[in-house]
């Protein structure tokens, strides 16, 4: 405690000595850029300047050729020709200095970037490599921190440590990070799942792992079979509720008629819209998972990706058409991963920012549903859209479902932004969403683009 009450201060001071140290490199960097021009500019050798000044008064004997005139007399000649030697060996002169300058600004240049690497290490100091040790608690030491190989140095990772992967927002959020590796090493992990998802998408993701067993729930019973599952609410005793604001599936399902805003609200309602969800195809915004495998031959469409799946219907009905698609979702007020799990669907606790976990060219599908929109920073899903061409095979399909944004950002941001991506736009429907009044101006717009094949 008393550690962490001092942290500010060390902080502050360790600041200020780096900013000491960044303040002398500036001044040491100043200073020998002024040496160096000084050198260059009082160099008798280098009267550079002193020959500009000649020509610009005396550029004739330059233009000597062009201006032969058949009047001009031999004394003329000779008066031109001595101009002309003279301007020859001046320009001699000068192409030497020239090249003598160049040499100097190559050394002053690679002395620059030395200096600039030196305080671009200080800068990281500050942030990264210079955790404060003493502010992590041994656990999350652990966790977190180097380890050294037991049999040394591995060519393999080019390395003789490895560190274990965590978010490089994770070390913005230290005393958090900290309250996250607050357990007991072998009991019952702490019930934090909202806060532990709240530091994952603040951009702490992935989060350390932990060394504590999650609460189990008690009385829990075999999974309903498969494929009955698809379409089954699971128990409620298959799950731990206390992270929820609802306590069991009756209450997630009766949420579609609440008032409020809940993330996915009528999704956990299988018999209600769920049901006939991606199953028919309205030629505009809602296209239909049969339209669009009939885009493809039969059974080139197996494997595929759901991004922000919500309780995984996309999926269930990929299911049913032998696709096999892994679905991503949050927790956010509802348990659904717990619940794509439940059906029999494979679930992934990642949020849209993560690198997608799949190699490159693998994917013949990629859909997602509302969660690529316009709260997304426009460079944070630019990097999206490539990371999504990036795993999808070649003639892999991209199913952009329901894009919301102003009318004002679709021309301006959003088609330039795609455009850029380099898929191949199969379909592109964009219709005015009403239902908050036109004079809001939001839009929604599908695409399914195809990436190329080369
Ligand atoms: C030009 O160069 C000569 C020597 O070559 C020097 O004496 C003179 O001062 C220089 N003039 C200027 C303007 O630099
Ligand atoms: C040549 O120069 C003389 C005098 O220097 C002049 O009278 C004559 O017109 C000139 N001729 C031409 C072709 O410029
Ligand atoms: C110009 O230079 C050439 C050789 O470089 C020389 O032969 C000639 O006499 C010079 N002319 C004058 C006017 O200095
Ligand atoms: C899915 O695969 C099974 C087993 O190969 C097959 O019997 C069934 O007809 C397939 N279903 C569809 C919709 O293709
Ligand atoms: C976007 O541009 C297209 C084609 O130029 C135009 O038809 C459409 O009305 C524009 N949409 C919006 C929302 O401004």
């Amino acid at each position: 405690m008393g550690c962490e009450e001092d942290y500010p201060r060390k902080q502050h001071q360790q600041q200020y000595t780096n900013r000491s140290s960044k303040l002398k490199i500036l001044l040491l960097l100043i200073f020998s850029n002024l040496f160096t021009i000084y050198i260059l500019t009082t160099t008798p050798s280098l009267n550079f300047f002193n020959f500009s000044h000649y020509t610009s008064h005396h550029n004739l004997p330059l233009n000597w050729d062009i201006h032969t005139n058949t009047n001009t007399t031999s004394d003329d000649y000779l008066l031109l020709q001595k101009q002309l030697n003279t301007t020859q060996s001046l320009l001699a002169a000068s192409e030497a200095h020239i090249s003598q300058l160049q040499q100097q600004l190559i050394s002053t240049n690679s002395l620059l970037e030395t200096l600039l690497s030196e305080l671009g290490r200080f800068h990281n100091d500050d942030s990264i490599s210079s955790i404060d040790e003493r502010m992590l608690t041994d656990e999350l030491k652990l966790a977190i921190l180097p380890h050294k190989l037991p049999l040394g140095y591995s060519p393999r990772m080019g390395s003789d440590s490895v560190h274990p992967p965590v978010g490089a927002g994770c070390l913005r959020f230290k005393d958090e990070l900290n309250q996250y590796m607050k357990y007991n090493v072998g009991g019952e992990c702490p019930v934090d799942d909202v806060f532990a998802q709240r530091l994952m998408l603040k951009g702490c993701e992935p989060l350390p792992r932990r060394r504590c067993h999650p609460k189990s729930p008690v009385g829990y019973v075999e999974p309903t079979p498969f494929p009955a599952s698809l379409w089954t609410t699971p128990p409620d005793n298959s799950i731990i509720w206390d992270p929820y604001s609802c306590k069991n599936y009756r209450c997630l399902v009766e949420r579609e008629n609440q008032k409020g805003y809940f993330d996915c609200k009528d999704c956990f309602n299988l018999q209600g819209r769920e049901k006939t969800r991606w199953l028919f195809d309205n030629g505009g915004l809602d296209y239909g998972i049969d339209e669009i495998l009939r885009i493809k031959p039969a059974g080139t469409i197996r494997i595929g990706f759901d991004i922000g799946g919500g309780t995984g219907t996309f999926a269930a009905r990929m299911r049913e058409r032998n696709v096999t698609i892994i679905t991503s979702s949050m927790n956010l007020d509802g348990p659904f991963n717990s619940f794509i799990a439940s059906r029999g669907l494979i679930s992934m606790h990642i949020s849209v920012s993560q690198r997608l976990p799949f190699f490159e060219n693998t994917l013949d599908i990629v859909h997602s549903m509302h969660v690529l929109s316009n709260w997304i920073p426009d460079a944070m899903l630019e990097f999206t859209l490539y990371d999504i061409y990036r795993v999808l095979r070649p003639g892999g399909l991209f199913w952009l479902d329901r894009f919301f944004c102003l009318g004002s950002q679709l021309n301006a941001t959003y088609v330039p932004m795609f455009n850029r991506i380099g898929f191949k736009k199969l379909r592109w429907n964009a219709g005015m969403k009403f239902d908050r009044g036109a004079e809001k101006n939001e839009w929604y717009f599908s695409a399914l683009l195809e990436k190329p094949m080369i």
